[in-house]
């Protein structure tokens, strides 16, 4: 993950919030959806079907050249499509979230995100040191530990990644899909 550093002058009205990310294909979406629902009955704000996603790079506030230079960035990205197989269930005490994790991080999904990294360094993003752990949130303001061993496996093809822009409505967030990017199917 990266922050940006832009231009302080910049006004924050032409600033967008955005992140790269890659969204399960429906039937994982709803997958996870319905595991979110049994696993949580009575606590937590589940996070919207529609609304569910693996970041793999926070880009924060960002101003139009930034935006323009990230996407330049993804577009010298390539990589292999990949399965990515989602099988753990965990609660962040801190943040009060609760994930749904692959066992291990694909290569691929890494190399994606090292990928990305790199170029977004650039353009002024400052890159986030702490070691990357792809999960999906499934949903927020969960006060309790839950049963980490009730997740069956959930898959899909991971066969692009976006750049995606975040806006908070007092419903919640509402995620609008800026730039798509494929990745290569293995020959
Ligand atoms: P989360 O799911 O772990 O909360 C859009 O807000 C996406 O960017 C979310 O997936 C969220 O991750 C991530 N995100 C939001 N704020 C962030 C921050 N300050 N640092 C890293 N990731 C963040």
């Amino acid at each position: 993950m990266s922050r940006a550093a832009g231009p302080a002058a910049e006004p924050s009205s032409e600033r967008q919030r955005l992140f790269f990310a890659v969204w399960p294909e429906e039937e994982a979406r709803r997958a996870l959806a319905a595991l979110a629902r049994r696993t949580l009955p009575r606590q937590g704000k589940p996070v919207a079907t529609e609304n569910l996603h693996i970041t793999l790079v926070f880009l924060g506030s960002v101003t139009p050249g930034q935006c323009a230079c990230a996407e330049r960035a993804a577009a010298q990205v390539t990589g292999p499509a990949f399965t990515l197989r989602l099988e753990r269930l965990g609660w962040y005490r801190r943040a009060r979230v609760v994930w749904s994790a692959p066992a291990q991080t694909p290569e691929a999904l890494r190399a994606l995100v090292a990928g990305l990294n790199r170029g977004l360094g650039a353009c002024g993003f400052e890159p986030d040191t702490r070691p990357y752990h792809a999960h999906v949130t499934l949903a927020r303001k969960v006060a309790r530990r839950v049963d980490e061993a009730a997740h069956p496996p959930i898959e899909w093809t991971v066969d692009a990644f976006h750049l995606v822009q975040s806006r908070t409505h007092p419903e919640g967030s509402r995620y609008h899909t800026l730039r798509s990017w494929p990745l290569v199917a293995p020959a």
